[in-house]
């Protein structure tokens, strides 16, 4: 019996898998160690400003950040950046007010603002929309392992440019190693030196691909740390737990065990 479902089990999983790998035709994702992954792992602060500032400089001429409160950037897990340098950045941006219907300078208890312009996706969620990694056949093994890999999908479709061209009914497609059907509609946005950093980090795309790929991964998730430190904390708890249960289950049973029945 056990076999015949082990069996059965096997072959469901094998079938599927065959399926979705016949769906998914994007390109090979390579693994990143980022700085945030593993249980222990942290948002790198330094990182997380150089996305932003990428962000600032060339994807919002396109992309907004609508579900991403301009206040979160002085959050002490993330970006950490001092309350008046937030409420300079929020003055930055022009804000329709919904209540007078005229435009005014943004408060940090705005939102980044929307931007449909160019056709061009919002980039709140896109780090946990777009899985990077499937496994073998499809059966999200690596996942597991390593995350589902948004971060890294970002970053090699933002390093996956050849530099082919094409135009398709009057729409010029850009060709993207990364990207599914392997033609994306976004011009490569980033070209090497093109934002300077206060600490002179590296600026080169691949550098900044990776640095905006990080600040986009905190918007998704910008409670991760605490989330991991609430699981490690809730693991501890269980595993104390587990030891008390048992020992309490040896005493309770201890009287009754060794002896021998009539
Ligand atoms: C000139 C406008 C423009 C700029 C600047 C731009 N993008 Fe895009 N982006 C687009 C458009 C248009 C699409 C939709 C392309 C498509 O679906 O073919 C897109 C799509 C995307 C996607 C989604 C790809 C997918 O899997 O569907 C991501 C991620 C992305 N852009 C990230 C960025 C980042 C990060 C930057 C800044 C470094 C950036 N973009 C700058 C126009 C832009």
């Amino acid at each position: 019996m056990f076999k015949k479902l082990a069996i059965g089990g096997i072959l469901a999983l094998s079938l599927g898998g065959f399926a979705a790998q016949a769906a998914e035709t994007g390109g090979h994702i390579e693994d990143i160690a980022f700085s945030f992954e593993g249980p222990f792992g942290t948002y790198d602060r330094n990182q997380l400003q150089r996305g932003l500032q990428i962000y600032t400089e060339v994807c919002s001429a396109c992309h907004g950040l609508k579900f991403v409160p301009i206040r979160s950037l002085a959050d002490e897990s993330g970006l950490g950046i001092p309350e008046d340098q937030v409420r300079a950045y929020a003055a930055n941006f022009s804000i329709d007010d919904p209540e007078t219907g005229e435009s005014r300078p943004g408060k940090p208890t705005d939102h980044f603002p929307a931007n449909t312009g160019a056709g061009a996706p919002d980039l709140s969620l896109m780090a946990k929309a777009r899985a990077g990694f499937h496994g073998p056949y499809g059966t999200g093994i690596n996942q597991l392992v390593k995350g589902i890999g948004g971060p890294e999908y970002i970053t090699a479709l933002l390093s996956g440019y050849t530099g082919e061209e094409k135009v398709e009914a009057g729409v010029t497609l850009y060709q993207n190693t990364a990207f599914p059907g392997g033609w994306i509609g976004m011009s490569p946005p980033l070209s090497d030196g093109q934002v300077e950093f206060a600490d002179g980090h590296p600026n080169d795309v691949r550098h900044m691909a990776e640095d905006v790929a990080a600040f986009l991964m905190w918007t998704a998730e910008p409670k991760m740390m605490e989330r991991k430190q609430a699981g490690l904390v809730g693991a501890l708890f269980l595993a104390i737990f587990t030891v008390l249960l048992y020992l309490t289950n040896k005493r309770i049973w201890a009287p009754h065990k060794g002896k021998k029945h009539a």
